[in-house]
This record gives structure tokens, sequence and C-alpha cells, in this order.
């Protein structure tokens, strides 16, 4: 049987991985909850390089929910200025407050959902990441990644439950967190918006996009 595209990802990213400090390295323990919620939270509308010396900052200051649940309004605002999007910071302690209460995090997918702020995306990430269960995670890397293995030529955001079919068939039930990962970081130096470096791509064998000749064309941007 020829390997698949989750057991080529992973062997990728086994030599890969960016060194991220809210992660565990490939093949290690999974990450404390806390620093996974924290920094997918912070990462949702912001980038990576920018997201460093916060979730640093975070850490030291609160290392734990428990002491992001005591801290008070006023200094989690303020040491999240310049982050933006401030929900997110009101909805970072609400949260911090009721996983404190529950004595930790939640580890199903449907009842991290439940938290304050918590959206399909955390939900799966966190889930996948930190628990080690199968959930399927979609970001805007993955979804890029995904609509061009399938050359999936319908325009977004209709192609969106497309993108999450196939994303969903490709996930393997176990590490998929490191998977997930995996497609992130992926999407993030080879499968880039423009010109992707398929000759570097582990996947440029199985995809689809790159037989057509134009990967950059997906996924398709919604008609004007
Ligand atoms: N963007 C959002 N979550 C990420 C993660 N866990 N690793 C890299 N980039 C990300
Ligand atoms: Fe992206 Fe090219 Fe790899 Fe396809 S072969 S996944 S288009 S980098």
């Amino acid at each position: 049987m020829s390997a698949s595209i989750s057991d080529i990802l992973l062997d990728w990213y086994a030599s890969h991985a960016r060194s991220l400090p809210w992660r565990a390295p490939p093949g290690t323990p999974a990450p404390d909850p806390y620093r996974v919620w924290l920094s997918e939270v912070m990462l949702q509308q912001t980038t990576v390089q920018a997201v460093k010396p916060y979730f640093a900052a975070f850490i030291e200051r609160w290392p734990t929910v428990a002491a992001l649940a005591a801290a008070s309004d006023e200094d989690v605002m303020a040491a999240w200025a310049g982050l933006g999007y401030y929900s997110r910071a009101r909805n970072l302690v609400a949260c911090a407050r009721a996983v404190a209460e529950m004595g930790g995090f939640p580890d199903m997918e449907s009842e991290l959902r439940a938290l304050p702020g918590v959206g399909d995306y955390t939900a799966a990430a966190v889930a996948a990441i930190a628990f080690g269960r199968r959930a399927v995670v979609v970001d805007a890397n993955v979804e890029r990644v995904v609509a061009r293995l399938f050359a999936l030529g319908d325009p977004l955001p209709g192609v969106r439950k497309a993108i999450r079919e196939k994303a969903d068939t490709i996930t393997p039930a176990e590490r998929a967190g490191d998977f997930a990962q995996a497609m992130m970081d992926l999407g993030a130096t080879i499968c880039t918006p423009r010109d992707p470096k398929c000759l570097l791509c582990p996947l440029r064998d199985m995809c689809a996009a790159r037989a057509s000749g134009d990967p950059a064309r997906f996924p398709v941007k919604p008609p004007k």
C-alpha cells in the first residue's frame, strides 16, 4: 500500500516542524493545555511572530490557568494591549475562570466548544494538540493546503464545506495534533499563498493543484 498523506506529512514534520514556544517537540508528550489554549487564542487574528513576546509575557506573569483566573480584568486587558480584538481578552479571562472552576480544561472538543471565546477552530486545536483527540483542525493555512491537494475549484466561501470534508478524510486517528500543526507549517513555509514551493513539498506527488500547473489559483477567491 502506498503511504498516505498523513504518513508522509508526519514524517516531514519530524524534521521540519517549526520550533515554537507553545509546542512540545514532535514525538514528545503533549504540551500543557493552558499553553495550547492561550497560544491558539492569541494566534487567531495575529501572526506567529507578533504573538511570541505576548505569549512569553503571559506565561511568565500567569503560569497557570488558575493564576490567570485570579488576575484582574484590568491587568489582563493591559497585558493584551497591542494584540487587538479586545473581545478576545475579555473572553480569555472569562474562559480561564470557567476552567479554573471546573478544575482544569475539559478534554473533549464538544466541552471545549462550550467555553467562552472558544470556537470550532480553537476547540478542535486544543482537543487534538493538548489531548491527543482526533479532531479536524482547519485554519487558513490548512484551508489553502487542502484546497490545493484536491484542486477544489469552487470559490470561497462556498468551498469551505468541501475543504472540511477532505480535511476529515486525511486526518489520521492518531497524532491528529501533530498532523494539524504539520499542515499549518507546510502552509506557512512551503504551500504559501503566492508562489508555493512545490519542488520542496513532501506532498508534491499527490497534489492535484500542482498537477494542474497553477497551484496558486487555489483556493479560488470569492467572485466580486
Ligand atoms: N497558528 C495557529 N495555531 C498554530 C500552531 N499551533 N502552530 C503554528 N501556527 C499556528
Ligand atoms: Fe502546496 Fe505545491 Fe505542496 Fe501542492 S505540491 S501542497 S500546491 S506546495
